[in-house]
């Protein structure tokens, strides 16, 4: 009797202490971007386990039927109602029967947006919402936010006008002929939706202001200025006259919402140019933060800058976790944000409060005419890094002497051995951790159950190499580096075969279909539909190798002369060997657990395999990786990534290697957990692209009947 009483007594004050702390998140949901409502990419299912992992086989493939050379799928599916929702490389947004992998419909963006706009570049995933009977998908195909009928793929026609919203506009400026692509789904608070957006590296970039817009009309309810007008906070950090041109400090990497305290958390990118500020002095603001505001309003309640004046591009690559940890005997409602450059940044979700010290370090000054760095930059004291910080000369690889004497040869005249070496104009950097992370757009899974967290990472070196303005010749080559330097290098040999080279276009292209493909774009590389007619042709012809036209005699002198950058960044490169390995010691490509109670890392393990250095006998390298990883309460943690067209579990208490699969192309995506009729799934995309073959399914995993 008393033992019984003492039961009711204990379970009443277990629900107290329960309704005390936050809601209960359902963890068998997967109908956001990263898994359940709080972006965890945590699955509570246990039917797959530890113990019956290695029996998992294909359960269902779905096949999009519309790959091309160089297309990718980087979405993470999400389930709701029985039924997964995703999109195709050519994006076409479609639902599945979720147990059965049957297409129930398919929608084609175009055809309400038309052939003009046939460039929508990647999607990362689509947003649910819901209330009543009104049920709908949200999703960005380029510059437009669009909503579809959840239930029959049909667009909702009173959404924005005829089902759409155009992105480009209501950015309080200007212009609207912006490069913009919303590639990562927008998070829900209510009846809004609110919307980042990636854009243009270079000086032609719109302001990354954050909205918010209806859900049932399109109408924008909110904006966030990232980059702040006069009188607004954070105006002062910008010593520049330019301010009011300037764009980027974007959010392309999502958001995640805190849905009982009503804050939205908002990682953004660097300001524009991404590698030389030299017209933005200060540290500028809003860029490389982690914002929170207010849902409901977009006001500022607290932000964090992790890069200040950054020359680098280290953006915010990933929506952060909400986290609840155990600090000094009191629990914390946390935010955890990872970052390219290796570290996790921790804080108090209400008020922002570093969870462990950070302190601003000094780091070495730019010498780039008319460039100011900042003095310092904020390290955090813990939690640990989740991949060496620093490279230098004994860090090269040495797999073989051919590939260090190589290496050792390429840096004879390059600067390395702190993460923190801004662009030089005589010598190249080495960039480490690389511009493709560290962390990248996969974010990091949080395990509520044991406070783990989860990260992959790349470990590869990039080279920055800086080229004066002033050698510019002509305005098709000065055209050429704004716009396509970036992608396709400043002497055009690119970065085959991700990115094809553009020697020899002539024996290709007519003078008119090199303008259409430039104003069209296709696959990974965006429509230039943008910039004028008249800039298009001048560059054209600068590819082709025809003589100057008259116009091409216009000054550099225009209006904008004094905001073109005086250096440019010479083209995307990766520190690798003739025969394409990477500069530095493997592994290349890492998977590490961190308990979040204590910041200290629990273990660390090699992420993928390049099979011809297994065949002559290393040990396994790691490659590199995109896409990020779910952990369940099975004991298990589920990633793809890899370019080795590989899924993987392992222990998430020791990171031993459970189980493997190939997949019919790389799965450079997150994937989604879920269960259907008592069937638990695993599904990922495997879309190829970054190198590797492109793919069109999606597959589907499940333990055997
Ligand atoms: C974001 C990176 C990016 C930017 C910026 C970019 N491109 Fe590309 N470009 C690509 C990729 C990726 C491809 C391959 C597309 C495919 O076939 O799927 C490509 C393909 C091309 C091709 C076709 C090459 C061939 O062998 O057929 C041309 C021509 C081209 N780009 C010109 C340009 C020009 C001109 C600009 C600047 C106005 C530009 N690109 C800017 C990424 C980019």
């Amino acid at each position: 009797m008393k033992s019984r009483i003492f039961f009711f007594l204990g379970s009443l004050l277990l629900i107290a202490c329960q309704s005390e702390k936050s809601k209960q998140i359902d963890y068998t949901d997967w109908s956001h971007y990263g898994g359940p409502e709080d972006g965890s990419r945590y699955s509570s299912l246990t039917q797959i386990n530890t113990e019956n992992v290695s029996q998992l086989e294909v359960a269902w493939t779905y096949r999009t039927g519309d790959a091309t050379e160089r297309s990718q799928i980087q979405c993470q599916p999400i389930v709701k109602n029985g039924m997964l929702y995703g999109s195709t490389p050519s994006l076409d947004i479609f639902a599945l029967d979720a147990g059965t992998g049957e297409e129930i419909w398919r929608f084609d963006p175009f055809e309400i947006l038309g052939g003009e706009n046939s460039w929508a570049g990647t999607n990362r995933g689509v947003t649910y919402w819901e209330k009543g009977t009104d049920k709908r998908i949200l999703f960005g195909a380029g510059n437009w936010l669009m909503a579809l009928d959840a239930v029959t793929g049909e667009p909702k026609l009173d959404f924005g006008e005829n089902g759409k919203v155009d992105l480009r506009k209501n950015l309080d400026t200007e212009r609207e002929d912006f490069l913009i692509v919303a590639n990562a789904p927008g998070v829900i608070y209510e009846d809004l939706i609110i919307m980042g957006m990636r854009l243009s590296e270079g000086l032609d970039a719109a302001p990354g202001h954050i909205r918010a817009y209806n859900v049932l009309t399109g109408e924008m309810e909110w904006i966030f200025h990232t980059i702040p007008h006069e009188g607004e906070f954070g105006f002062e950090t910008w010593d520049s006259e330019y301010i009011s041109e300037i764009g980027g400090a974007n959010n392309w990497a999502g958001m995640t919402i805190d849905l009982d305290r009503g804050i939205v958390f908002v990682p953004t990118g660097s300001a524009t140019y991404d590698f030389y500020g030299g017209y933005r002095h200060g540290d500028n603001l809003f860029a490389n933060s982690l914002l929170a505001l207010d849902a409901k309003t977009g006001e500022r309640i607290w932000h964090f800058q992790a890069v200040h004046h950054d020359v680098w591009d280290r953006d915010f690559p990933a929506n952060p976790n909400l986290i609840t940890i155990e600090k000094d005997g009191k629990v914390i409602d946390a935010i955890a944000q990872i970052s390219k450059q290796g570290h996790t940044y921790v804080f108090d979700r209400t008020t922002g409060e570093p969870i462990w010290d950070i302190n601003e370090v000094e780091v070495p000054q730019s010498i780039l005419p008319g460039e100011v760095t900042s003095p310092t930059q904020p390290i955090p004291s813990l939690p640990e890094p989740f991949m060496n910080m620093v490279f230098e000369k004994e860090d090269i690889i040495d797999l073989n002497p051919k590939w260090n004497e190589d290496i050792e040869n390429q840096l004879s005249n390059a600067l390395m051995g702190n993460t923190w070496l801004p662009p030089n104009p005589d010598q190249p950097i080495v960039l480490f951790p690389g511009m493709d992370g560290g962390g990248e757009w996969g974010g990091a899974a949080f395990d509520p159950e044991t406070q783990t967290f989860y990260v992959n990472a790349n470990q590869i070196p990039w080279v920055i190499s800086m080229t004066p303005n002033a050698k510019f010749e002509n305005l098709g080559q000065s055209i050429y580096t704004n716009y396509c330097g970036n992608c396709h290098g400043l002497d055009r040999k690119a970065n085959p075969p991700a990115i094809p080279s553009l020697i020899g276009l002539e024996e290709k292209y007519s003078r008119d279909s090199l303008i259409a493909l430039i104003k069209k774009g296709r696959g990974a590389m965006p429509a230039f539909d943008y910039i004028s007619e008249e800039d298009r042709l001048i560059l054209a012809d600068y590819l082709l190798g025809n003589a100057p036209v008259e116009s091409d005699k216009k000054e550099l002198e225009s209006e904008n002369a004094q905001l073109f950058p005086r250096y440019y960044m010479d083209g995307y490169k990766r520190l690798t060997t003739k025969d394409g390995l990477y500069g530095s010691k493997p592994p290349w490509g890492l998977l590490t657990a961190i308990d979040m109670n204590t910041g200290l890392k629990k273990w660390q393990v090699t992420l993928g395999e390049i099979d011809s250095l297994s065949a002559i006998g290393f040990e396994p390298t790691g490659t590199e990786n995109y896409g990020g990883p779910v952990v369940t309460a099975g004991g298990v943690l589920f990633i793809a990534a890899t370019k080795d067209e590989k899924i993987r579990a392992f222990d998430k208490e020791t990171g031993a290697k459970l189980w493997e699969a190939k997949l019919p192309a790389s799965g450079h995506a997150t994937p989604a957990m879920y269960e259907m009729n008592g069937k638990q799934f695993l599904v990922i995309a495997c879309g190829g692209g970054k190198g590797t073959p492109s793919g069109d399914s999606y597959v589907a995993f499940a333990l055997p009947e």
